[in-house]
């Protein structure tokens, strides 16, 4: 039987190119070995987003979209939406027990991103509980392999220390440890320089952007501020343009030869932003023709297909997790 992964986005905006390069390439890999889940995380959105529920809702089918246009392949991966798995949210209260205040405070991206949405000083507990919900996403779906950016590596260690403990405390082996896989490249930075890009930050190139819009932003990308004339010598570290070539650019020969150019002296952004906005073009131009494509009405179909099946696979789990703790009144022992 094909191992199964679990992995997902939350729909709090369209995907963009830290997603391609974090983890929707390695999934697409994927897809043909292993029994593949990709779940839009619609309840995780809603723990910052509880306010503006719409947007949530709206872009559960624009990341569906998404999926479907970067080449994942509904024959091969199951996509379906978490708030219509019940059975995650079961779990997730079971899970609540096992996990301490103390614990969740030590979490590394949720600290990062308590502070990004100034949550300092009144935190939502569903926030702030997220990684626990995580936990039983992929739990519930026995899932053995999690492609993701290297930013969620505290959840999975989060969600083996709690199947671990579940396992313990309920003597059963019902629920699986779990193992990230990271994709190859290094992190993207965003187009100012930033850590990371992200929509919340409004740094990214969206797989759905016109191409004036990429063009736009490819030439508003932070490069050297002391580059001044074409013939001074260049940095290339911390280069947003560069750190972009060496995501997308095919050609790494080509690139290592520009980065040396720059560093001599002698080659301009205009140069660099041109042959970079030429290999997001490339890449970009097919994903959104595909997207295009797409109806609305067979989203929605693919989505609920992929639902029921999601959650025959979670009533399965979920299951063995009330019979371990006793929970089964009403079935035959
Ligand atoms: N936390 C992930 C993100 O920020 C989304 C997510 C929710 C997820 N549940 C998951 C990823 C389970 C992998 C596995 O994008």
């Amino acid at each position: 039987m094909k191992k199964t992964i679990l992995t997902g986005d939350r729909p709090s905006g369209r995907l963009h190119l830290g997603h391609y390069i974090g983890s929707l390439q390695s999934r697409i890999k994927l897809e043909n070995q292993f029994d593949q889940y990709v779940m839009v995380a619609d309840v995780q959105a809603l723990t910052d987003n509880f306010e503006n529920p719409q947007k949530i809702t709206e872009n559960v089918f624009e990341v569906a979209k998404d999926y479907l246009a970067v080449g994942l392949n509904p024959e091969c991966t199951t996509f379906f939406i978490q708030s219509q798995v019940p059975e995650i949210t079961e779990l997730t209260i079971y899970f609540l027990n096992l996990v301490t205040l103390a614990r969740l405070e030590r979490n590394p991206t949720v600290k990062t991103e308590i502070q990004q949405k100034g949550f300092e000083s009144s935190i939502p507990a569903g926030f702030f509980c997220y990684p626990v919900s995580q936990a039983a996403d992929i739990s519930i779906f026995q899932a053995e392999l999690v492609p993701v950016g290297d930013d969620q590596l505290p959840m999975i260690e989060q969600t083996n220390e709690i199947v671990r403990r579940f396992n313990r405390i309920y003597n059963t082996q019902c629920l699986k440890e779990c193992q990230a896989y990271l994709s190859s490249s290094p992190r993207l930075v965003g187009i100012d320089g930033k850590a990371k890009a992200s929509k919340s930050l409004n740094n990214t190139i969206f797989l759905a952007d016109s191409a004036v819009e990429i063009k736009q932003k490819v030439f508003s990308m932070y490069t050297d501020p002391t580059h001044l004339k074409v013939s001074d010598p260049g940095n290339i570290e911390g280069n947003v343009v560069f750190a972009y070539l060496d995501a997308f650019h095919q050609n790494k020969e080509e690139v290592i030869e520009l980065k040396a150019h720059y560093q001599r002296g002698g080659l301009g952004d205009v140069t660099i932003k041109n042959l970079l906005n030429q290999t997001l073009q490339d890449l970009l131009g097919p994903i959104r023709e595909r997207r295009e494509a797409l109806h609305d009405d067979d989203i929605k179909e693919m989505l609920l297909v992929g639902t029921k099946k999601a959650r025959q696979k979670a009533q399965g789990t979920i299951e063995q997790v009330r019979a371990a703790m006793g929970l089964n009144y009403f079935q035959e022992k």
